[in-house]
């Protein structure tokens, strides 16, 4: 039973016994006391003051002393205005580190026999490469797909797949005019990107014609409408659609190359979905739903043929479901997609972790999956919206000034990695044990800062500030991981035995004291972390873990403590933080070195 619960049941009992008052006291008013004041956990007294007909602070001294002599790990309490401070003895503390110290599985909630969380993320669409906006909302559901799992759900992660569309047919065109049959195998150039120079290609020649047709006297609407490559992509798309056997076969070709880049990138990110879903798969079913939405008269036909819904009393506005041409539109498929998913896996919640510049895109699929179909999961939809991410001005913009590629991205932060981590120069490295470690503290750098900002946010990414050391980063982190473990390697070099059980009552210094306590925040803040969905909570978290550890080991000595039970204690505790630094960081996707 957790302390809260304890205290709740405590609090319970002191409430019947003192006013027969029979109520369940909330759990979340019983929280960790503010630090200028004496004491361990604060009970908010108020809400029962006026069933007890008694000023606030005698309702908090008549409960204290209840739950005193009922509790005999509380060693006292003070109540200032109305908040009830209880302080806890070390037992306590010391029966916590006992039961922990080296549980491998701490803070992991068992998985509960329930239907499934569906976490869609990454969703590119497959004419270029990923650029940093994927990378926050990859990091994101990841970290979020690993936290909600701690929290004892099944997870589904899943990926759609934009693979059809004019885009699509835009880089397919310009390959065929001017790629000379280039592929990734001769040309040495990764699958993804290949493409994307493709797509870039089209952009340049379609200006081109442009400019040309309007010097021969076309208007410009007129000349984005008839140059002849963006005439020669919508013939092609009109081609897919009717299956034409070449165009297909090329489309199969060229995506075949990107998803072999995707594939490499999500590797180094540390990413594998259980499922992928394709909008080329999912975009019919959505223009079947959207037909039956029209035969039961919750979609109307607009006077230009367009089939519409009116979301005007929900507060939006009308929005178009199907083209006058019945061709889909992007909310078709994503009708179609969360039939699918539902169908196949009857999620109990499907989060889809996209960007903010969609809210509305999702405030009218859950309105019409839901209120206007009547589908049993459109309440089960949540949009986990993130903010921008930019790099700061001048650093890494590609040729475009635009995007910053993800692959660029990540092999730049090896590279600082190798910079700094090199200065450190503690250990003597194998080139490939280097070469991991570089990787692992890159790529560390780079989650930890995306990771460590709430969501919702926009942020900057800046890369040197991302390998500060010193700082609230990943490499900080890590390096205070490396630290510990080599702590605990050297008291196992000389066995000192300091798994076994320590002698009862021992009394904890205040250092000691702090981080007993900090560790034993750690399972709620992933819980905390899981409702809240916000890797954030436990990045912010291990910080401050790590960083009272290191004034922890400055203050008091470990291997040069005389007193066994003391060192021994203080080694469990060490070994309990880095156990809990590094489920923490396994959470966020981030790996921490063994010695650096
Ligand atoms: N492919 C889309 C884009 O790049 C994002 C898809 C988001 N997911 C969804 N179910 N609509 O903008």
């Amino acid at each position: 039973m957790t302390l809260e619960r304890t205290l709740a049941s405590a609090l319970k009992d002191a409430l019947q016994a003192l006013y027969q008052i029979t109520i369940e006291p909330d759990e979340k008013l019983i929280q960790p006391t503010r630090k200028e004041f004496e004491g361990d956990r604060t009970i908010v007294v108020f809400p029962y003051v006026k069933l007890a007909r008694k000023a606030p602070d005698m309702v908090g001294k008549e409960i204290g002393e209840h739950i005193h002599q009922q509790l005999d790990f509380i060693t006292g309490f003070n109540v200032v205005k109305g908040y009830l401070n209880i302080s806890i003895d070390d037992a306590f503390w010391c029966d916590h580190l006992a039961a922990h110290h080296d549980d491998s599985r701490y803070g992991i909630t068992e998985e509960r026999q329930e239907a499934p969380v569906l976490i869609e993320y990454s969703s590119p669409n497959t004419n270029k490469p990923l650029h940093l906006g994927h990378v926050r909302n990859n990091l994101l559901g990841l970290a979020v797909s690993r936290i909600v799992s701690a929290c004892g759900h099944k997870v589904v992660q899943v990926n759609l797949v934009n693979d059809r569309g004019i885009h699509i047919c835009k880089s397919m065109v310009a390959w065929l005019r001017y790629g000379n049959g280039e592929t990734p195998e001769n040309s040495g150039i990764k699958g993804d990107h290949l493409v994307g120079n493709y797509y870039v290609a089209f952009d340049k020649h379609y200006k081109e014609e442009q400019q040309q047709l309007i010097a021969q006297g076309l208007t410009p609407e007129e000349a984005e409408q008839q140059a002849p490559i963006m005439l020669e992509a919508r013939e092609m798309l009109r081609q897919w659609e009717a299956e034409d056997p070449t165009v297909r076969a090329l489309w199969q070709q060229m995506n075949g190359w990107v998803y072999e880049g995707f594939d490499q990138t999500y590797n180094r990110l540390g990413i594998h979905f259980d499922k992928v879903y394709h909008e080329s798969e999912t975009y019919l079913l959505g223009k079947s739903l959207v037909e039956e939405g029209l035969q039961k008269g919750v979609f109307y036909k607009h006077e230009d043929g367009s089939v519409r819904v009116n979301l005007e009393a929900e507060g939006l506005d009308e929005k178009v479901l199907l083209r006058k041409d019945g061709t889909s539109v992007y909310i078709t498929q994503d009708i179609g997609t969360a039939q699918l998913r539902y169908e196949e896996f009857h999620p109990q919640k499907m989060i889809y972790v996209v960007g903010n510049e969609q809210n509305y895109h999702f405030d009218v699929l859950k309105l019409v999956l839901g209120k206007k179909l009547g589908l049993p999961f459109g309440d089960s939809i949540y949009h986990l919206s993130y903010g921008m991410v930019e790099l700061p001005n001048g650093k890494m913009k590609s040729r475009e000034g635009t995007v910053v590629d993800a692959d660029d991205l990540m092999d730049a932060m090896y590279e600082e990695a190798k910079r700094s981590t090199e200065e450190l120069g503690k250990f003597q490295f194998s080139p490939e044990e280097a070469d991991k470690l570089y990787e692992m503290v890159g790529l560390g750098a780079l989650k930890y800062f995306i990771l460590k900002v709430d969501p919702a946010k926009n942020m900057l990414f800046n890369p040197e500030e991302s390998i500060d050391f010193n700082g609230n980063t990943g490499p900080f982190i890590q390096y205070t991981h490396a630290r510990i473990r080599s702590l605990l390697r050297k008291a196992d070099e000389q066995q000192l035995g300091w798994r076994e059980a320590l002698p009862a009552g021992m009394k904890l210094n205040d250092e000691e004291r702090i981080l007993i306590k900090m560790l034993y925040q750690y399972p709620d803040t992933v819980l905390a972390a899981g409702e809240n969905l916000s890797p954030a909570l436990i990045a912010n978290y291990i910080y401050d873990l790590a960083k009272q550890f290191n004034h922890f080991y400055q203050e008091t000595p470990v291997m040069k403590e005389t007193d066994e039970a003391k060192r021994h204690l203080r080694l469990q505790i060490a070994n309990m933080t880095a156990l809990a630094i590094r489920n923490g960081m396994q959470l966020l996707g981030i790996d921490v070195p063994e010695r650096m």
